[in-house]
């Protein structure tokens, strides 16, 4: 097979690529798996007692792992503490995958507001994770390098014009749909052209996962952000790498789009156990708390205990508009009865909903 390469483009050719290329039996097959798995996940969202639970949790966890791809070491108490003690000093892979959070809330508002994705959104979510604003590459110089022969496997475009036309083909193919190329398969499509494109000097596959969850929201087939897709790729490491690189050099796009649409199915499919887990999990404590403690049982409070894993008075008084010596009393009681751990952090006490963290660490 030739693939029509477009010199002016630095080789990298405009999208969409034939749809009989992105179109394979296969392919389509695929496809209709990944479908019916989110279309599960998405359902299953709506019957959550509040979406904020799994959104928080989910979104720290994407974050966590998304940063992992750079081997960012940093645990889960920590990410915590960082979100929940006043007194908690991050450090500096924690305060990373806390930005990556950020940038991934910041996509989703921009996505919400404006109901499109385009180059300015793309760039202000990269300058939130990268906190600087350098924007566009403008010097040339950038190479991706194999870490273990120091080869150069791509250079990707290095002309400013050149990223320019290229990015603004990729946002007529995030917003446009001339083609009836199912948006599962278009992911994929757009996750390679954006890493080819590689348009920032830095934190290009961080910015490629977030708008990877991004594009899904705005094709309508996630309400939220509760989709873990990094955790996949870094699993599957490898094999990204590898597939990124054959559709440039052998046009295989049919394994690249497998590839990804096999991500989409099975991570559907663990947040959808992960969702099952956190439902009966807030249906036992609920029960526990109404049989032990029925004076101060409320479903707002149980709430509150899962939207925050870690939790403190304050919280209690702003979002349940209780005193903070009924907050005190409260939370001290369920600590009690086992549901909650506190916790002494410089001047405050933090609680733990030990058995929701348990379930959020291994999920
Ligand atoms: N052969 C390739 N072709 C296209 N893109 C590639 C190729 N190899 C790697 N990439 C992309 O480049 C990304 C790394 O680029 P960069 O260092 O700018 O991003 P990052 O967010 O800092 O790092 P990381 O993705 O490792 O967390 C990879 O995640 C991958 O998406
Ligand atoms: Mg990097």
């Amino acid at each position: 097979m030739t693939i029509k390469l477009n010199k002016a483009y630095n080789n990298l050719p405009l999208l969409p690529p034939k749809q009989s290329w992105v179109e394979t039996i296969s392919i389509l097959k695929q496809e209709s798996k990944s479908a019916v798995a989110l279309a599960e996940l998405k359902g299953l969202t709506n019957t959550l007692p509040n979406p904020n639970i799994l959104i928080n949790a989910v979104i720290l966890k994407e974050a966590q792992a998304s940063s992992g791809i750079e081997n960012v070491i940093t645990t889960q108490d920590k990410l915590y503490q960082a979100l929940y003690a006043k007194s908690a000093k991050p450090d500096g892979a924690t305060k990373e995958v806390l930005r990556y959070r950020e940038a991934l809330l910041l996509g989703t508002r921009l996505i919400k507001e404006r109901g499109f994705l385009n180059t300015n959104g793309i760039i202000a979510i990269q300058n939130e994770l990268e906190e600087n604003n350098a924007g566009l590459r403008k010097l040339p110089g950038t190479a991706l390098i194999n870490d273990l022969t120091n080869e150069v496997i791509y250079t990707p475009p290095d002309n400013f014009d050149t990223i320019n036309h290229l990015m603004k083909n990729l946002e007529d193919y995030l917003n446009e749909d001339k083609d009836d190329v199912s948006p599962l398969i278009k992911l994929a499509i757009q996750h390679y052209q954006f890493e080819s494109i590689h348009p920032f000097y830095d934190g290009n596959g961080r910015t490629g996962r977030i708008i990877n969850i991004l594009y899904l929201i705005y094709k309508g087939l996630l309400n939220e952000p509760v989709l873990y897709l990094s955790s996949y790729i870094i699993q599957n490491k490898g094999d990204y790498y590898r597939l990124l690189q054959e559709v440039r050099t052998k046009n295989n796009w049919e394994e690249w789009i497998l590839y990804m649409l096999k991500g989409t199915e099975q991570t559907a499919q663990n947040t959808i156990e992960q969702i099952n887990k956190i439902n009966q999990l807030f249906s036992e404590t609920q029960n526990l708390v109404q049989e032990k403690l029925p004076r101060i049982y409320s479903k707002d409070l149980i709430e509150q205990l899962f939207i925050h894993p870690y939790t403190k008075i304050e919280y209690l008084v702003n979002n349940l508009g209780i005193e903070r010596k009924a907050a005190s009393r409260y939370l001290n009681s369920l600590d009690e009865i086992g549901i909650l751990k506190s916790q002494q952090k410089g001047k405050e006490v933090i609680y733990i909903n030990t058995k929701l963290y348990n379930l959020l660490k291994k999920g």
